[in-house]
């Protein structure tokens, strides 16, 4: 059993990750600055470290054998708006943890990536070897993120395994702002006001719940060398599918409010995950429908 440093460990899929590491039998100290996670996120089993990764306590990393860094900044709009604010919390803030690591003698790290480095993709499904040309500022600060890594295994010996997610959904997403299409449905139907539908819905996206993508980390610890894996379900879902799966289940339809373009939006992605189920034998096991009726269930115990 390992001791894990997970660093943006108080948000949505960090909270996640935190719980089955611990579940697993690891110890976890989350490294966090709660600028957007909360305390009450992390599981009392972890060690919580309020620092921000630009300036990361040399204690933390006591007894630590890898770290799992998903701290970031992670709203596109807002990238579009104020790239200079991802290039400096995400590119410079990960370089600083990785001068803190080379500093504590950590050589292990899993990195949050996303489908976002692929841009707009010349084929579908998406393989990991597919062109690296992000479409806006956030994909840029992973895609650069990425190099750096590349270049922290090459030169120091880093072991670093990037994982790319797709669309991550389920309990706990609670985003402020919320740009993530799932949630806002859910939470509009919910409150019976009209949907917010970007592109009239007609995009297609894999949606991959939370708790296989949350298993993904605790398989691919122990992973050597230099690896990159995409997380996904492998089937695109248009997204007013989506839409029509939750009313389906609500029992119930409201309004679409179709909000036209949306900068920084590409039209269609889904992900091969051939790689990542040969070298550990991952696979994505909840439905969509199983996944939005659980996530459902969470914005319905919240919102009463
Ligand atoms: N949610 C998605 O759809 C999605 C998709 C692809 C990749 N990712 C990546 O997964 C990771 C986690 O995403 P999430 O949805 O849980 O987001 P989140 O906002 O819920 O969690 C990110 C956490 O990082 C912390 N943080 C941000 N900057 C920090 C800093 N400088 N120092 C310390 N802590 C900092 C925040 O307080 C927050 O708790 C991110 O790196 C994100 O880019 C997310």
């Amino acid at each position: 059993m390992s001791k894990i440093l997970v660093t943006g460990g108080a948000g949505f899929i960090g909270s996640h990750v935190t719980k089955i590491l611990l579940d697993s039998g690891h110890k976890v100290v989350v490294l966090d600055n709660l600028s957007q996670g909360k305390k009450e996120n992390v599981d009392s089993r972890a060690e919580l470290v309020v620092a921000d990764i630009r300036n990361t306590p040399e204690a933390a990393f006591k007894d630590v054998d890898s770290v799992i860094h998903m701290a970031g900044l992670i709203v596109v709009p807002e990238s579009v708006k104020d790239p200079i604010k991802y290039a400096d919390n995400n590119v410079i803030g990960t370089i600083d943890l990785l001068e803190s690591m080379r500093k504590a003698n950590v050589k292990s790290i899993i990195f949050s990536s996303s489908a976002c480095v692929y841009g707009s993709p010349e084929n579908l499904p998406i393989k990991e070897d597919a062109p690296v040309h992000p479409d806006n500022p956030y994909g840029a600060s992973k895609a650069a993120i990425e190099s750096f890594l590349q270049a922290y295994n090459a030169n120091f010996g880093f072991n670093v395994t990037i994982l790319r997610y797709f669309n991550p959904y389920g309990p706990g997403e609670m985003h402020q702002p919320e740009t993530h299409a799932i949630p806002n449905f859910i939470k509009a139907a919910l409150a019976k006001k009209p949907i917010p539908l970007y592109w009239n819905g007609e995009q297609i996206r894999d949606f991959i719940y939370i708790e296989d993508l949350a298993r993904a980390h605790v398989d691919v610890l122990g992973q050597t060398g230099y690896n990159i894996f995409n997380i996904g379900t492998e089937k695109g879902v248009v997204v007013k599918d989506v839409v029509y799966e939750i009313f389906n289940i609500l029992g119930f339809k409201v309004p679409i409010n179709n909000l036209g373009k949306r900068l920084g939006d590409v039209q269609a992605n889904y992900a091969s995950s051939e790689k990542l189920k040969k070298v550990v034998g991952w696979q994505a096991k909840v439905s969509l429908s199983e996944g939005l009726k659980k996530t459902i269930d969470f914005y319905r115990s919240i919102l009463k």
